[in-house]
């Protein structure tokens, strides 16, 4: 399979008028020409498995992305994949969805309505955006019109994507909060944006701490708003973090939109998920912010089902014109059979509202204990962890640790270097989080791992075991 590719792909190459003397008798000619071909057109070189790419400057991608190759889940989900390794690094669960929700999607599937095998309203399936406004209206304290102020997208990257490519133009200026899920950078850049970065500033280090002692600096937040800023995007829960922006911090924020005209982007996918004493506060709900709010969501994460890819933003109709017309021309509708089981499971989670079976609020109660005890072990092996206050990541402070990490020679931040190291010598995957900021700031995040704790009791106690060994080695 793989050679009828390459000869394909050589055959393709050969093709062309710059080898007209080639004849294409081995692959071992062709590598040569890929050589030559690389040469004329060094961009293509970073996609070295799309041959055929490499023949033509035509044949290289666009301007706008370059800069965007690197993406840490590429890199290092492969590494975690690698047999023996313990996966504590990209964000999803290891035990299984609510059964209810996959029931609704089997019936969903094997259900007598053939409709449900077609397309559906492109804004969002209708029974499943009705669904999303009788579960946020009250939170949002006010009547959510379904088909006006409701946009369903491809996960909530989809909406990200979707509200800033709809939102931004060139020589706009996006404020991050740093650290940042990682693709609203690339999302900024790729729309012709400026992002602005202003970090969150640990008041403790080299401790166990919480997420509640990273703070925004008031100063150096409104230092950062200029006529340009166009957007800020907030993260509460926030990821890598855990930290729950609490109500004078999102007045503060609040204040600086309006003072400076800003539409404030929410990314509160995490918005179940939040530990004892803290409470999420939706930003769109003070005075003056739902005009310019946008409020998103995800499927994946409200109900464990990362792989279902379904996502949705809240806005005003206003706020939604552009990240519509995004949608409507790159994706146009999401499946209509997850819609539709995403549909059934808000309504009878909304049902629920209130009794511990609640899907809502039973699964930050389930993943409590588990936090606590990655922290537990974490801290005994000499990494601190940051316990969050929200979310199902969980940091911890490397810059004490006795580790025997090489420095690569490769200009790389010392967590991408830790962690590949701990992948390949302890077997356990984690995420450095220097990629959760932008290229001046990375020194802030690489005395840190990201460590996920959305996972079975098991899996957690086989990490634990993991850490203890490699506590006992470095004591000796
Ligand atoms: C903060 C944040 N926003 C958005 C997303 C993307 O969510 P989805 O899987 O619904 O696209 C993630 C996924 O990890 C996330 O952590």
């Amino acid at each position: 399979m793989a050679s009828a590719l390459i000869w394909q792909s050589a055959r393709c190459v050969l093709r062309r008028p710059a080898f007209p003397s080639q004849k294409p008798n081995c692959a071992q000619n062709f590598l040569e020409h890929l050589t030559t071909c690389r040469q004329i057109c060094p961009a293509s070189v970073t996609h070295q498995q799309n041959l055929s790419t490499m023949t033509s400057e035509k044949h290289t991608y666009a301007n706008r992305l370059r800069g965007t190759e690197k993406n840490v889940w590429v890199e290092f989900t492969k590494l975690a994949s690698e047999p023996g390794v313990l996966n504590l690094g990209q964000g999803f669960p290891d035990f299984k969805a609510p059964e209810h929700v996959v029931c609704s999607l089997q019936k969903a599937i094997s259900s007598d309505n053939q409709f449900i095998h077609q397309y559906t309203r492109p804004f969002g399936h209708p029974r499943l955006v009705k669904a999303l406004s009788k579960v946020y209206s009250p939170l949002l304290k006010r009547e959510i019109d379904p088909m006006t102020e409701v946009l369903v997208s491809v996960g909530a990257y989809g909406s990200l994507f979707c509200t800033i490519q709809g939102m931004v133009n060139p020589g706009d200026e996006v404020i991050i909060i740093e650290p940042f899920f990682d693709c609203y950078e690339p999302m900024v850049r790729t729309a012709g944006g400026t992002p602005v970065f202003v970090p969150l500033r640990p008041s403790k280090t080299g401790v166990i701490s919480s997420s509640g002692d990273w703070k925004l600096d008031a100063a150096e937040l409104e230092s950062k708003f200029s006529q340009k800023t166009k957007l800020l995007i907030l993260n509460t829960p926030n990821n890598p973090l855990g930290k729950v922006f609490t109500l004078p911090e999102l007045e503060m924020v609040a204040n600086l939109c309006k003072k400076y005209d800003v539409v404030c982007v929410s990314d509160e996918v995490y918005e179940w998920m939040t530990y004892p004493g803290h409470q999420h506060v939706k930003i769109a709900t003070l005075p003056g912010m739902w005009e310019r709010t946008v409020t998103i969501g995800s499927a994946g994460k409200t109900f464990s089902v990362t792989g279902w890819k379904l996502g949705w933003s809240v806005a005003p109709e206003h706020l939604l014109v552009g990240p519509k017309l995004v949608h409507q021309n790159c994706v146009y509708t999401c499946p209509t059979p997850i819609q539709e089981a995403v549909a059934e499971g808000l309504e009878l989670e909304e049902s629920r509202r209130g009794s511990p079976e609640c899907y809502f609020t039973s699964l930050s109660l389930e993943l409590l204990p588990k936090r606590d005890q990655l922290a537990k072990v974490l801290e005994g092996l000499g990494m601190h962890p940051v316990v969050p206050e929200g979310g199902y990541f969980m940091m911890a402070d490397i810059s004490q640790m006795k580790a025997d990490c090489p420095g690569d020679g490769s200009n790389e931040p010392k967590d991408f270097r830790f962690v590949k190291w701990m992948i390949k010598e302890k077997k356990l995957a984690g995420i450095p989080p220097s990629a959760f900021y932008c290229a001046e700031h990375k020194n802030m995040g690489e005395n840190y791992i990201r460590f996920c704790f959305i996972k079975e009791d098991s899996t957690l106690e086989k990490a634990g075991e993991i850490l203890k060994k490699w506590a006992a080695e470095s004591a000796s």
